[in-house]
């Protein structure tokens, strides 16, 4: 099953991910976390995309669209993907519809004041990736991973000028992407408001899965 996570940043689409990887057996790509990766390890993609990441931008579609076509030459996608936050403009996702075939698009539903509420509070492990929130979710030791032991720490884009920033690029230039799917009869709505295992249950419900 391939798959794309759409939504607004913040909406909770890596934190389902991660559970939806166990459900369907297929990899998460998340572009922010390979991006992150590459900042951390100070590579020249890393440089080149870290001040646009920390101001809330997005990286150019060449960039981003050539990462993700050889992330999907890999052995692991072979049964399926989920892409988590590609495409995020109208241009990625023809691009997207020339190398790989889109199955299903979840589109998370929550408003704006949701979406400052989760990002606003959101811890993430800097070695394993894991999101916490300084609120529904807290690490059991401030500041030290449940997972892996790493640091947890706020990330430089979840800084309230970055938020607002995400939310503005989002409406631009991703929203879009929720017409070109549904036309394509592909869209698949979830309410994405409530807790993370109540998302799962409509996420079940949506797919068709027991
Ligand atoms: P990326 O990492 O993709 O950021 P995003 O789309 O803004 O998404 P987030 O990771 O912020 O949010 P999420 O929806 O995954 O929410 P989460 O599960 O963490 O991209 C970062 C940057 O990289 C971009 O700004 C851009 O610069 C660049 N980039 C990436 N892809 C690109 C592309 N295709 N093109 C160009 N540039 C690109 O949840 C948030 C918080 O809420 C967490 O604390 C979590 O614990 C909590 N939470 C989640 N679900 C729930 C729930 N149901 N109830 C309560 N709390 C919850």
């Amino acid at each position: 099953m391939n798959l794309i996570f759409l939504g607004p940043p913040g909406a909770g689409k890596g934190t389902l991910a991660v559970r939806a990887v166990d459900i369907l057996k297929v990899p998460q790509i998340s572009t922010g976390s390979i991006f992150r990766a590459a900042v951390a390890a100070q590579s020249p993609l890393g440089l080149k995309v870290k001040a646009i990441m920390d101001a809330g931008k997005l990286v150019d579609d060449e960039t981003t669209i050539a990462l993700v076509k050889e992330r999907l030459t890999q052995d692991d996608v072979q049964k399926g993907y989920i892409l988590d936050g590609f495409p995020r403009t109208i241009p990625q996702a023809e691009a997207l519809a020339g190398f790989s075939t889109v199955e299903k698009v979840i589109n998370f539903d929550i408003p704006d004041s949701g979406v400052i509420e989760r990002l606003g509070g959101r811890r993430v492990c800097r070695k394993c990736g894991y999101n916490f929130h300084a609120v529904f979710n807290k690490p059991s030791k401030e500041g030290i991973c449940d997972h892996c032991g790493g640091e947890v720490y706020i990330r430089d884009d979840d800084k309230p000028e970055a938020i607002q920033k995400r939310l503005e690029v989002y409406r631009a230039q991703t929203a879009p992407l929720i017409d070109y799917y549904r036309e394509k009869g592909l869209l698949l709505d979830i309410d994405a408001r409530p807790m993370v295992d109540e998302i799962v249950i409509n996420f079940k419900k949506a797919m068709a899965i027991d």
